[in-house]
């Protein structure tokens, strides 16, 4: 088989890539280890930065997001049951988030691939990717039990963390940097109409909770746990009485109703780079992953997309190599400020244990204050959580 642009991985960074390279007639051929049925079913990100609407509309497969997506002009940090809203749409000229799944976004890029005759296999467990240091790279999979080599241009590694791109790249040539945090999130899914419009970041002594949501019968709730923990130690009924705990205020208290998704994820930082090696590019989770407290990785992986599918079409209409060339540097430099951010509001919100955990809570207390009382530190949030245009 050949095609110009190999990619590995069918998550939004993948087929956000294959998307917009058939908008500009650059094939490609995508390779996802799982079923289509589980990439679209596993409950992950929700905020979209205006940035990725615009992207995702450029890409032509907005239609249902439009329609179905929930523009936020503000979002709430509450500290102790104090809660404070910070002015997103005011404090950034106008800017705003929306909500709209993780799975539905990758729901609508499957479909509108499909229909465009796009090449997805699904269910390919044993991807190899070979040669990108030359001018002929392979890759290798089994697909309905016959073995199969592509030959490609480029290879785009959009596979995740645990993905098999980044390991195919010698580690003398890759520098990496990792925080593991000692918590995780618990999340769940309930069919419960929101307690709140907008998004509530609470920090109590409990530990870390979100408010968030979906739809106007769907809500999404978030609990700082141990990452250790099993689902099992967790039933419904402790759930919610800890989610009432760690958001409710004297004045409001949280809606309950039938959980149907829950999990646990463990909480890290991590940067691979350079985000390119030969003819090999890393976009999204499989270069680094974010705390998901900024609600930065989706975003993350679609601007490295946007780049990666600009640089290729100057190469392939124009010849032009330059993209190709500073696409890991420029990159990387949105990278870190997403990553100082998504550490930053980590920091803010969470409860950190150990000898220093008194000292830690005042300075998360000062923090709250300044934010509450300085129109300079609320629009430094605010900037970075609708995302900054030019970084
Ligand atoms: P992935 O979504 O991980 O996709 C990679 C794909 O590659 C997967 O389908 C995988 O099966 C496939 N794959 C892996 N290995 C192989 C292989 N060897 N061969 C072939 N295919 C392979 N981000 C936000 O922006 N906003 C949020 O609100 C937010 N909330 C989050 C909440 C939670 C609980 C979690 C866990 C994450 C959250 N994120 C959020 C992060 C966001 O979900 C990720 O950053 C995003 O999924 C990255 O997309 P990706 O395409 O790079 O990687
Ligand atoms: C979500 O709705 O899933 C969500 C929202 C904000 C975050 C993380 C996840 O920071």
């Amino acid at each position: 088989m050949r095609t110009q642009v190999a990619i590995v991985g069918a998550g939004p960074a993948g087929m956000l890539l294959s998307q917009l390279l058939h908008l500009q007639g650059i094939d490609s051929v995508v390779l996802e280890r799982r079923s289509r049925e589980y990439v679209q079913q596993r409950v992950r990100a929700g905020v979209l930065e205006q940035g990725t609407v615009d992207v995702l509309r450029e890409a032509d497969v907005a239609d249902r997001l439009e329609k179905q997506g929930h523009p936020h002009h503000g979002v709430n940090v509450q500290f102790d049951g104090d809660r404070l809203r910070i002015p997103l749409s005011e404090l950034t000229g106008g800017r705003s988030i929306t909500v709209y799944g993780q799975q539905e976004v990758v729901k609508d890029l499957a479909e509108r691939r499909e229909r465009d005759g796009g090449r997805v296999y699904y269910e390919v467990p044993d991807v190899t990717v070979e040669g990108v240091e030359t001018e002929k790279p392979v890759v290798r999979f089994t697909s309905e039990g016959r073995v199969r080599e592509l030959h490609c241009d480029y290879v785009a590694g959009c596979d995740g963390f645990h993905g098999v791109s980044r390991t195919t790249i010698p580690e003398k040539e890759l520098t990496t940097y990792e925080r593991v945090y000692p918590f995780g999130w618990l999340g769940i899914l309930a069919e419960v109409e929101p307690s709140s419009e907008e998004l509530i970041y609470s920090n109590h002594p409990n530990g870390f909770a979100l408010h968030s949501l979906r739809s106007s019968t769907l809500s999404r709730l978030y609990l700082q746990c141990d990452p250790n923990e099993s689902i099992e130690q967790w039933p419904d009924d402790l759930i919610w009485e800890e989610l009432q705990t760690r958001l409710g205020t004297s004045d409001w208290k949280l809606r309950e109703g039938p959980v149907i998704d829950k999990n646990i994820t463990a909480l890290r930082s991590f940067v691979s780079e350079p985000m390119r090696y030969g003819r090999l590019f890393l976009a999204g989770d499989s270069a680094h992953i974010v705390p998901p407290t900024g609600a930065k990785g989706l975003n993350l992986a679609v601007a490295d997309v946007d780049r990666l599918a600009r640089s290729l079409t100057d190469y392939y209409h124009h010849g032009s190599t330059t993209g190709l060339e500073t696409y890991s540097e420029e990159c990387l430099r949105r990278v870190w400020r997403v990553q100082h951010f998504s550490w930053w509001m980590t920091s803010l919100t969470h409860r950190f244990d150990g000898p220093d955990a008194a000292y830690d809570r005042r300075l998360q207390r000062s923090q709250f204050d300044y934010l509450r009382s300085s129109t300079a530190a609320a629009t430094t949030l605010a900037e970075n959580y609708v995302g900054l245009a030019a970084v």
